[in-house]
């Protein structure tokens, strides 16, 4: 049985795993997350997922909990399940107690994962680009801990499927374009590739990292500061980097082209780099 479920160190099928009703994560939201995937039985960036992992289990004062034994947890189950090309889900939540806001008195974490085949991104995606709507950004103040309070990425993912588009894009106060619901954007201006700097409005992403090694690797200017609504319309190209996502070109937004609608050839380079990346692993 390929697909498996873990809970607390018992190992099941998906659809007979169950988490307790008092869980703290599934109460309170009081639980954070990542998401791994695999390339060809190599779980990508492994360390770097944990390094995030353990900053925001501390941004949420978690008891602690020592990184060999997630490591080891993640990498056993992983290789149970068998998968060359996998997405390994890791939740981590304060733990089952009494509903009271305050922290409970059990110090034990519980950790649940499942692992899965990929659900892939559609190949036309990728050949064609895809289409984003813009939305206010209405999430919490937080959204550098990955946390697995994603209602308004939920609905905003929700409001952009009902509006024909693939994705939203969050824009702060004063225009200011943040990230997608569970990607990080990046714009090309005049062959200089901007991105959102890394505040607590936006989440640290892996992929965000990679690609701007990549970019230091290839002499292609990066500038991480902030960019606006208008230079998002106004962009050579835009694009969307995440565990899943990879390198996303993004050609309409709020229904207008991004230049002349075609996928550029940065986002083409990108992708391709990545690629590469990956299989070298
Ligand atoms: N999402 N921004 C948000 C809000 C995200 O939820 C994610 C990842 C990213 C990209 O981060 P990374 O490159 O580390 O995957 C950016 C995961 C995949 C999810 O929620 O499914």
């Amino acid at each position: 049985m390929p697909e498996l479920a873990y809970v607390n160190g018992k190992i099941s099928s998906i659809e007979t795993a169950m988490v307790p009703v008092e869980d703290r994560g599934y109460q309170f939201g009081d639980a954070v997350y990542e998401v791994i995937v695999s390339y060809n039985g190599h779980l990508f960036a492994l360390e770097e997922h944990l390094d995030r992992l353990e900053r925001s289990m501390g941004g949420l004062q978690f008891p602690h909990i020592s990184r060999e034994t997630i490591h080891s947890s993640i990498h056993d189950f992983f290789k149970r399940a068998g998968l060359l090309r996998a997405a390994v889900y890791m939740q981590i939540s304060r733990g089952v107690g009494p509903r009271s806001h305050g922290f409970p008195e059990t110090r034990e974490l519980q950790v649940v994962m499942t692992v899965r085949e990929v659900d892939e991104k559609p190949v036309k995606h990728r050949a064609e680009g895809t289409a984003a709507i813009t939305m206010k950004d209405f999430r919490w103040g937080r959204c550098d801990i990955k946390t697995v309070q994603l209602l308004p990425n939920v609905m905003a993912k929700q409001k952009a499927t009902e509006s024909g588009a693939d994705d939203a894009i969050f824009v702060g106060d004063g225009d200011v374009v943040r990230e997608a619901t569970s990607s990080n954007v990046f714009i090309v201006v005049d062959g200089t590739i901007v991105t959102h700097p890394l505040t607590q409005n936006i989440l640290p992403g892996i992929t965000r990292a990679v690609v701007i090694d990549i970019c230091n690797d290839l002499s292609i200017p990066l500038e991480e500061r902030f960019y606006f609504l208008n230079d998002l319309y106004s962009a050579d190209e835009v694009f969307m980097t995440g565990t899943i996502t990879e390198v996303l070109p993004v050609v309409m937004i709020d229904g207008n082209s991004i230049s002349d609608g075609k996928v550029g050839p940065i986002s083409k380079q990108l992708y391709g780099a990545l690629q590469e990346k990956i299989n070298n692993l």
